[in-house]
């Protein structure tokens, strides 16, 4: 009897995440466990069929529940644990109702079938972001918006889950995906890739990127590399797969083990894209990258990737620690000291610091150059305040007490703190959240 009155009281998730800045993206009432994704692609006509089975975990009495899709993909039908669910689909959000409530902390599978004709979204900052078609497939990066444009899920940086992509494709093409290539299979003309990420993944971290790939799958030094290349850059990559060892191993000597199963990249053929992203496992890149973008993606594997923010306010936790990171590994190969690194960003003109990196203010500023320069320079003025041991130890830490986790800027401060056994509120007011230059 209380059991069905609970019930009766159900009411529905909330429809976005509360993030501030993207505060539709997510969805509340749920905790999702693992994303089994199957999708079928044909790159000429750009036609997506997918099936999402996605098993989670209720947070409150649920009567339904929205997940993200973008409104252009055609949703076909739904279940929730077998039985058909009701669905609706208005803008990004894709509103399911279970034929029966769903009781607080019940395990419960959604299945979603979907197909139609994906599209790139345009990001406040301008920037293209989700299912972008290239000459031969897809370049698919995701931060921050898109994910919602090619599967539905609950798109929070903070509900992290494990994946399996299961994606076929013509014969002469290869889908690359995050996480450990587990099986792949060909008949009827056309070639099943299966992907395992097994490690939690934020879902703006994920991937299938699809084209004429060269792909190779090996060990080198202490890691699983796969790594795809658009055959158009060949001539340039022949190095590629093996420069990613060194990098790791210096970086794991910096701030902890390498947290995945398996590493390596995507090298696309994309310029119209500005960007590379550090999708986990494997970053994915426009063209071949130099010894700067390639450190900074790996960097993320550690800051971004396994410890993630809790909201996109505190994003230079992500960039200006990938940012210094860069610094550390071009000052150890001898391209730049990091004394000089940091010279040059503190020489920026007076715009540049008006915008203090802890505070974007938007979505439209998360990428903005002080979030990379001034994140790493104020990493660089802790390290010099605490000394080195102090800070190598604070960033060990930070990396293991938050491993596939999620953490804030007020939990960095405080860890800083704690290890240096001082106060240190006044050097990360001043140079994360005070515009104006900080003096030295
Ligand atoms: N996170 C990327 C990096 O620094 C950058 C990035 C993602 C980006 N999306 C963007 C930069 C859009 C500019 C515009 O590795
Ligand atoms: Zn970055």
């Amino acid at each position: 009897m209380r059991f069905l009155l609970a019930l009766a009281l159900a009411v529905p998730g909330a429809p976005g995440g509360g993030d501030p800045y993207f505060p539709d993206q997510g969805n509340g009432g749920y905790d999702a466990g693992h994303y089994d994704l199957v999708l079928d692609y044909n790159p000429s006509s750009n036609a997506l069929t997918g099936a999402l089975t996605l098993t989670a975990r209720s947070t409150q009495d649920l009567s339904a529940f929205d997940l993200d899709l973008v409104d252009t993909l055609a949703v076909r039908s739904v279940t929730v644990d077998g039985a058909a669910a009701a669905f609706s689909q208005k803008g990004q959000e894709l509103v399911v109702t279970p034929a029966a409530a769903l009781a607080n902390g019940q395990d419960f599978t959604v299945a979603v079938r979907y197909d139609g004709k994906p599209t790139h979204v345009l990001d406040p900052d301008g920037s293209r972001d989700g299912w972008i078609r290239t000459s031969d497939g897809v370049f698919n990066a995701n931060e921050p918006q898109g994910a919602m444009t090619w599967y539905p899920g609950n798109h929070h940086m903070t509900d992290k889950a494990t994946y399996r992509f299961t994606v076929t494709v013509p014969d002469d093409r290869v889908a690359v995906a995050n996480g450990d290539l587990t099986s792949k299979r060909s008949g009827g003309g056309r070639t099943t890739f299966v992907w395992d990420a097994r490690e939690p993944m934020a879902s703006y971290l994920t991937t299938v990127s699809i084209g004429k790939f060269q792909l190779t799958d090996a060990k080198i030094g202490n890691y699983r590399t796969i790594v795809a290349v658009d055959p158009k850059l060949a001539g340039k990559a022949t190095a590629f797969a093996q420069r990613h060892a060194p990098i790791l191993d210096y970086f794991s000597s910096l701030f902890g083990p390498y947290p995945f199963s398996s590493t390596g990249g995507i090298v696309d053929h994309e310029p119209n894209v500005g960007y590379a992203l550090e999708t986990q496992t494997r970053p994915i890149y426009p063209s071949v990258p130099g010894e700067g973008t390639l450190s900074h993606e790996l960097a993320h594997q550690w800051f971004g990737d396994s410890v993630t923010p809790t909201r996109w306010k505190d994003i230079w936790l992500n960039e200006g620690f990938a940012t210094y990171a860069e610094w550390l590994w071009l000052d150890r190969t001898g391209a730049k000291p990091l004394q000089t690194s940091f010279d040059t960003a503190y020489a920026q003109p007076a715009d540049f610091w008006e915008m203090p990196p802890g505070d974007p203010g938007s979505g439209a500023a998360i990428f903005d150059d002080p979030v990379y320069d001034r994140g790493a320079m104020t990493l660089h003025v802790l390290r010099r305040t605490v000394g080195d041991a102090a800070f190598f130890t604070i960033l060990r830490t930070w990396t293991s007490e938050h491993r596939y986790g999620n953490a804030d800027t007020q939990a960095f401060v405080a860890l800083s703190q704690r290890i240096a056994g001082r106060d240190l509120s006044a050097l990360f007011t001043t140079w994360l959240y005070k515009p104006g230059k900080p003096a030295l």
